[in-house]
């Protein structure tokens, strides 16, 4: 099952924050329904946002430019979403037709992964124990997953291999939809809060870590969820590679260093509320950056579509 495809003229995506819950669809007809729920994060995950945008493109007919406009604002840091858009701006140009690049954007979506998942493989040999943090499994993609699809072809290969997935507080992307893949994987797994992940690396519980990337700079530094940046200096501290998964559609080699890259605030109600209930007194002040950026010097390698790279990046 895809995360996001064309069904009858609309674009259906995986409800995301009904997860692990309940499996529900959602049924995008105009661009405007994409952008909410990309902002919502009904689907998240920068590739996915990505080619959910190009879907956005093709469905706004002669509102194009309001519509690129639109959702390039609806999250910042995801460099995906302006990717998409780009393309799809010049194809219009071209005078293409922007459904069928669309379709074609999320197959090669699915290539990418598994071409990364091959290459990240490579890393892992069984009986390792491998820490990734957020959702960057198929969930966060059209299908396959990034750092997750690493995991998932290592247990392709038949590696017995045993994951950590750090539970991503405030929104649960962990703990929601990372646990609920690896358990339909059938992988080994435990289920963590972000702040065990010095205790398991300091009792060498931890042997390598791979994550996602919402944004990568020309130098190397990268911006991914809340807490990689903790990770990343953890991983350092205790000697274990710490690898970035990430398609070159998530490289922004117009961005020197990490930065210039923009944080996305999100609101504080994701943080008090949990679920429905208040977990800190009405009006509480809150702070909510969703990604941090985590230094070029942290990051031992760059899992990608044309194999394992360190900086400069450099486009073609
Ligand atoms: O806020 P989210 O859930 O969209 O954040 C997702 C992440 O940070 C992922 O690690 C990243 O997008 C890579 S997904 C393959």
């Amino acid at each position: 099952m895809r995360t996001l495809e064309w069904v009858n003229g609309k674009l259906k995506i995986i409800d995301q924050l009904e997860l692990p819950h309940k499996l529900k669809f959602l049924y995008l007809k105009t661009y405007q329904d994409v952008v909410k729920t990309i902002k919502d994060m009904n689907i998240r995950g920068a590739p996915a946002i990505g080619v959910a945008a190009a879907y956005g493109c093709a469905l706004a007919g002669k509102n194009l430019k309001k519509a690129a406009k639109a959702l390039v604002d609806s999250r910042p840091t995801a460099v995906n979403i302006y990717w998409a858009v780009q393309k799809m701006l010049l194809f219009a140009k071209e005078g293409k037709d922007l459904l069928q690049e669309a379709h074609r954007m999320a197959e090669e979506d699915i290539k990418i992964n598994k071409k990364m998942g091959r290459y990240g493989a490579k890393l892992i040999r069984s009986g390792m124990t491998v820490l990734t943090h957020c959702n960057a499994g198929a969930l966060a993609t059209v299908d396959y997953g990034t750092a997750v699809g690493v995991i998932r072809a290592a247990h392709e290969q038949g590696k017995k291999i045993h994951v950590f997935t750090s539970e991503t507080r405030p929104y649960l992307q962990g703990a929601r939809l990372t646990a609920w893949e690896l358990k339909q994987m059938g992988v080994d797994y435990h289920l963590i809060t972000d702040n065990m992940v010095g205790h398991f690396m300091q009792r060498g519980e931890i042997d390598l870590v791979v994550t996602g990337a919402d944004r990568v700079a020309r130098n190397g530094d990268t911006a991914n969820k809340i807490g990689t940046y903790s990770i990343a200096v953890l991983a350092k501290e205790h000697k274990i590679p710490f690898y970035i998964a990430v398609p070159f559609s998530t490289i922004d080699t117009s961005m020197k260093s990490g930065k210039g890259i923009k944080i996305e605030e999100r609101a504080g109600d994701e943080l008090t509320i949990i679920k429905g209930k208040r977990i800190a007194a009405k009006g509480t002040p809150v702070r909510y950056p969703a990604f941090d950026v985590t230094p070029a010097k942290y990051i031992t390698g760059y899992i990608t579509e044309k194999g394992i790279l360190n900086p400069p990046f450099k486009h073609g």
